[in-house]
């Protein structure tokens, strides 16, 4: 039985026999003695192993000459103390077996620094670098948080479904889901593709977003989430922008937009918490990497605290509450406002924010997260509940800094008169949202909910600048590869 590399770390020097298996990261070779870095990917560390051909153990340099960067290997020997510093052990090997040979002219990893572009083209190798063990242990890790806040908490989780016939967001940006030829689809008399002849017998697509169906969940289980994939058709290459991503996204009968934001706040603060406790050695490389990345950035750019002090300041403050309005007024009346330096100038109330407007609040103004509410009715989706004024809805985005909005939500329409009327100033079919209608009409109930874009909270997280390196697959424009 061979142990994984992250337990015989944990080991001391005994005579009982070690097993191991993992990849070369490196070897130098000195005379008859060759030190290995071996990684499982269990953990950031390596465990080093020692092949001495002078200690009588039969290993032969044939053997030693194919143990190179990203070759597989098993290894058996004993446990000794560590003469080098770094490591309390090292497995001195007694028997060598190479599983698969890592061609050195070929094999396009090596032991150096590779940028971020040319590791998304090596999608298949990626996985073996630190860096990306590191994100991907977090990643998992906060997958695991997220089942258990909710979890702990009396939820449940929802699966909705990833074929819809409905557009949350109203965005329209979407994935169609056809079986009907490509060249010469059936056509109505107009024209227009009959879609009564698809698959389901009508038009589909991939999905924005559960919410809908969470809701009609929340309705009877009280306190639901989903947890899944959303795609989104918008043709925005960013930094943060995917065109598939995962998103949670709890919802809640009996939970107006304060109570909304307490729990948004008490469960970013949770996963934090949880990342700090759990992955400490990911995390200390992930603020190492970061910090690096620093040095190089001009003087006025350079972030004042590492990533670990980020996250034990977001962990240790309250987060900013104000409404669309208030943000207005800061930002125009702010000096960058006045000096004309923002590209989409601040000079009304009903703009868009824009991400240059959300950092400035969060990095410059605020130097926190900030949990923005009360938007103008037409900025936002049709189902945020319209408030007293007549002129906003009752929704809340958090905006964190470096990544900007990372959390959307809402308090929801529940008076269906109000509901109705809101999807006709939309112009959303009412045939493609009857259920979700009719819900208001039978026990309809105060209800809120939000989505937590899951690689916002990872870039977040993890201090990664891209959201393509938060995703071991990203799906962006022009770009499926792997
Ligand atoms: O603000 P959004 O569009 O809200 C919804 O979809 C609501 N139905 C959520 C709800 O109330 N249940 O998206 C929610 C979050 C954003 O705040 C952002 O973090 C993330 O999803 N997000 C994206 N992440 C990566 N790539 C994209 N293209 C994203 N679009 C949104
Ligand atoms: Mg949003």
């Amino acid at each position: 039985m061979s142990h994984s590399i992250i337990k015989v770390l944990t080991m001391s020097p005994s005579q009982d026999v070690v097993a191991v298996r993992g990849w070369v990261r490196t070897r130098r070779t000195s005379k008859n003695v060759s030190f290995v870095a071996l990684n499982d990917g269990s953990t950031i560390k390596n465990l080093q192993l020692v092949i001495d051909l002078d200690k009588g153990f039969g290993l032969t340099e044939e053997l030693i000459a194919k143990v190179t960067t990203g070759a597989s290997i098993s290894a058996k020997g004993r446990l000794v103390a560590s003469q080098g510093s770094g490591q309390a052990v090292e497995l001195l090997v007694e028997e060598l077996e190479v599983n698969g040979i890592a061609h050195p002219d070929e094999y396009p990893l090596q032991p150096k620094k590779h940028s971020f572009e040319f590791l998304r083209e090596i999608g298949h190798l990626r996985f073996r670098t630190n860096l990306f063990g590191a994100i991907l242990r977090v990643r998992h890790s906060m997958t695991f948080a997220i089942h258990k806040f909710f979890h702990d908490r009396g939820f449940f989780n929802i699966h909705t479904p990833i074929i819809t016939g409905s557009d949350c967001e109203g965005a329209g940006e979407m994935f169609r889901v056809t079986t009907l030829p490509p060249q010469n689809p059936p056509v109505l008399e107009d024209g227009s593709i009959d879609y009564s002849r698809d698959f389901f017998g009508k038009a589909t697509n991939l999905t924005v977003s559960g919410q809908l169906e969470g809701e009609l969940a929340a309705m009877a289980l009280s306190k639901i989430y989903t947890f899944g994939p959303t795609f989104r058709a918008e043709n925005s290459n960013t930094s943060r922008h995917l065109a598939e991503f995962w998103m949670i996204e709890p919802e809640m009968a009996f939970y107006d937009l304060k109570d909304n934001m307490d729990l948004a706040e008490e469960f970013l603060k949770f996963l934090i918490k949880f990342a700090l406790e759990n992955c400490a050695d990911d995390l200390e490389f992930l603020s190492a990497r970061l910090a690096e990345e620093n040095k190089s950035r001009p003087q006025n750019e350079r972030d004042e605290m590492t990533l670990l002090q980020k996250l034990e300041f977001v962990l240790n403050n309250s987060f900013e509450r104000l409404t669309y309005t208030q943000a207005i007024e800061i930002l125009m009346n702010c000096n960058m406002n006045k000096k004309k330096k923002f590209q989409y100038p601040v000079d009304r109330w009903g703009i868009d924010l824009q991400s240059e407007h959300e950092r400035y609040l969060v990095e410059k103004h605020f130097n926190r997260p900030v949990i923005v509410t009360d938007y103008p009715r037409a900025n936002k989706a049709f189902y945020m509940r319209a408030n007293e004024d007549g002129k906003t809805v009752a929704a809340m985005d958090i905006l964190v800094p470096g990544v900007g909005e990372i959390i959307g939500g809402s308090q929801r329409e529940e008076r269906y008169e109000v509901l109705k009327q809101r999807a006709a100033e939309f112009h959303i079919p009412e045939e493609s949202i009857w259920w979700y209608l009719d819900i208001r009409r039978f026990g309809s109930v105060v209800h809120s909910g939000f989505g937590l874009g899951f690689e916002r909270l990872l870039m977040f997280i993890s201090g990664m600048g891209n959201v393509r390196d938060v995703i071991p697959f990203p799906r962006t424009p022009k770009s499926a590869e792997f």
